[in-house]
């Protein structure tokens, strides 16, 4: 084995006889050393791995009806390998893998419950809340399949939707929608504990006060916060004592907002977030004040202006290759490429679907798409070199890509 080899004359006068004393020592523990590649685990790999594991393992060990919708607790599936439930910041998500008409998918899901639930090592879990939505295929799935003892394949946590004290306010105005009140929950509940440190005002709309959704828990956990956290009722179909009533206007924000610095946290429908866009702006925030959770698919391409509109209405011809195969689909164009792959059966991963994780990265070998703006989070690089993100991509001409598969 080669010795370190040293320059004397440059540590000539330095008074380094020690250092020359720990060279010799060092030479001895190589030469004795096996001429072998060390197996140990680093403490610090172990506990990267703990935090962001690629793959968790669950199972469902309770479920809770709320009428419209309903919770599911996860807790670690050992006979699979997950001992506990990886850690996660409040606002975080996770991907579901769910196998649906014999095809997996991928669909991201906000975790409502407390991150202390899942600190530890021992009787760790997540609660993951779904809504009934006519809309929605996974939900709907989910909602009438999962049972008590289901088995849950799911990512670590995702997304950087939570509180970060360098770039937001001690203040933060959350707004939600339908089922996005649920990472304010989770926040709420860290608040509660202690274990995140600002100050949480929820202005949470429904159309009634029926559609109020986790309304028991959102009370418990205000009065539990010592102030810290309020939330706010507005029913735009409804007018009743101690609601507000309408919309999640700049008005309406500024009111609850009082005088201070604060932070806007949006999260819910897409129908929701069209709306606030030009409220948030009447506010005049700084950029970093002001954050939209992960909208989900885009939906109909048509509706953004730079769209082509002879692509409307046709279907093209997609030649994908995976795993050295070739396989050829059908895809109309107003469906994203992920979709049409799903739909014929090629299991692609894929995380947040809004176009951000870059986790569905597919090589585009040739043709035309349509990628709009607003959820184009490629790098420049990406997009110089024919990278594209199937889930916010749709066909404008025959197109063929390379994809990898989820199994
Ligand atoms: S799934 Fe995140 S970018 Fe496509």
């Amino acid at each position: 084995m080669a010795k370190y080899n040293y320059d004397k004359k440059s540590l000539k006068g330095l008074g380094v006889g020690a250092f020359l004393g720990e060279v010799k020592t060092r030479n001895a523990h190589i030469e004795a050393a096996e001429a072998t590649i060390p197996t140990s685990v680093f403490n610090a790999n172990r506990l990267a791995k703990a935090l962001h594991p690629s793959v968790q393992f669950a199972r469902v060990s309770r479920v809770i009806d709320h009428g419209g919708a309903k919770s599911f607790v996860l807790v670690p599936d050992t006979d699979k390998g997950t001992q506990a439930m990886a850690y996660f910041r409040a606002g975080q998500y996770v991907s579901l893998a769910l196998n649906m008409d014999g095809v997996t998918a991928c669909r991201p899901y906000s975790i409502r419950s407390n991150p202390v639930d899942a600190l530890g090592e021992e009787n760790t879990s997540y609660t993951l809340t779904v809504k009934h939505s006519q809309s929605g295929q996974a939900s709907e799935y989910i909602l009438n399949n999962w049972a008590e003892g289901t088995e849950v394949i799911l990512s670590g946590p995702l997304g950087n939707f939570y509180y970060q004290s360098l770039r937001d306010a001690g203040h933060v105005v959350a707004l939600a929608g339908g089922s996005g009140i649920t990472p304010f929950c989770s926040m709420a509940c860290a608040i509660a504990d202690g274990i995140e440190d600002f100050d949480l005002t929820i202005l949470y709309g429904s159309r009634t006060h029926d559609d109020i959704l986790l309304r028991d828990e959102l009370d418990a956990v205000a009065e539990r916060s010592n102030g810290r956290v309020k939330v706010v009722y507005v029913l735009s179909d409804e007018k009743a004592d101690g609601y507000e009533h309408g919309f999640l206007t700049a008005e309406l924000i500024k009111k609850y907002a009082g005088d201070g610095d604060y932070s806007i946290y949006a999260c819910g429908p897409k129908a929701m977030y069209a709306f606030l866009e030009g409220e948030v702006t009447e506010l005049n925030l700084p950029r970093r004040r002001v954050r939209f959770e992960l909208s989900g698919e885009y939906g109909d391409p048509a509706r953004d202006s730079a769209y082509p509109t002879d692509a409307a209405g046709k279907t093209y011809r997609v030649t994908v290759m995976v795993r050295g195969e070739e396989r050829v689909i059908f895809c109309r164009a107003d469906q994203t490429l992920l979709r049409a792959m799903e739909e014929a059966g090629i299991s692609v991963p894929s995380d947040c679907r809004s176009g951000q994780c870059g986790w569905c990265h597919s090589r585009l070998i040739s043709g035309e798409v349509f990628v709009p703006e607003s959820v184009d989070g490629r790098r420049e690089a990406d997009k110089k070199f024919g990278w594209i993100h199937p889930c916010c991509t749709y066909p404008i001409s025959d197109v063929a890509l390379e994809v990898r598969t989820l199994y």
